[in-house]
């Protein structure tokens, strides 16, 4: 069972986006649990209030450190053992798909969004083990960061894509990208299926697959095929 925690200001909007499809699933299945915990409920203030101006001056509002840490403080009271908390932040190293494969390992995550201009950096000090990015641009907040993130751990969680060779086969898995895709039926707007994949012959479907992964990281990424050379120099063509 792998737990995740929210700490948001916006805990309908992480709910709603993750009770669905294949992660709404596996929740019902019990295979994973999310908890968004509103930070707000955690002010002390009369008016809920859980922002303030930054000292020093300058343009928005920074999240006061108490409020965060209550909520932090509540959360993990019961917890054996301290929890990995990632801060959401384009000042963190950016996701990716071993991330993603070492954070599944954990039972239980924390994510910490913040808003405005950030949350005061004493709380950030004390609780935060993980800053991390999903890209080099800004968004309005940690949420949608966080719901990428719990997504694309979640599918590595044994059980929760019902075929199991499913994550394994697909971009990034083996430094390259997928090939293409063909369903039925077999003439669309006048392409046809490759046709080798008609042939029921494994290992030339094998082949061609490899091919067009090759083809295509080289077009898209050339910086992941590089990369994937490399790799194949220093290993002898073994990968
Ligand atoms: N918060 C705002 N922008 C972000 C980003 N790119 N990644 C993670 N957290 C963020």
């Amino acid at each position: 069972m792998n737990r995740f925690h929210i700490l948001t200001l916006f805990p309908k909007m992480v709910m709603d986006g993750l009770n669905t499809s294949i992660i709404g699933r596996a929740i019902d299945a019990g295979l994973l649990e999310i908890n968004a915990v509103n930070i707000r409920d955690y002010s002390t203030n009369k008016h809920m209030k859980v922002d303030d101006y930054p000292y020093g001056g300058g343009a928005g509002l920074v999240m006061q450190p108490e409020p965060v840490y209550r909520a932090y403080k509540d959360l993990t009271k019961n917890m054996k053992k301290k929890p990995r908390v990632v801060y959401l932040t384009p000042q963190g190293t950016t996701f990716h798909q071993e991330m993603a494969k070492e954070l599944a390992k954990e039972e239980e995550l924390v994510f910490l969004c913040g808003h405005y201009e950030g949350i005061d950096e004493r709380v950030l000090e004390e609780i935060v083990t993980d800053y991390v990015s999903i890209g080099d641009y800004v968004l309005t907040g940690g949420e949608l960061p966080a719901m990428v993130m719990i997504d694309s751990i979640s599918r590595l969680v044994p059980g929760v894509l019902h075929n199991d060779d499913s994550a394994g086969d697909e971009s990034f898995e083996n430094g390259l990208l997928e090939y293409p895709q063909y369903t039925r039926p077999p003439v669309f707007l006048d392409k046809e299926v490759p046709e080798v994949l008609l042939s029921g012959h494994h290992e030339n479907i094998r082949k061609w697959r490899h091919e067009q992964s090759v083809k295509r990281t080289k077009e898209r990424r050339p910086d992941l095929w590089k990369a994937y050379e490399k790799e194949m120099e220093e290993n002898n063509g073994n990968k």
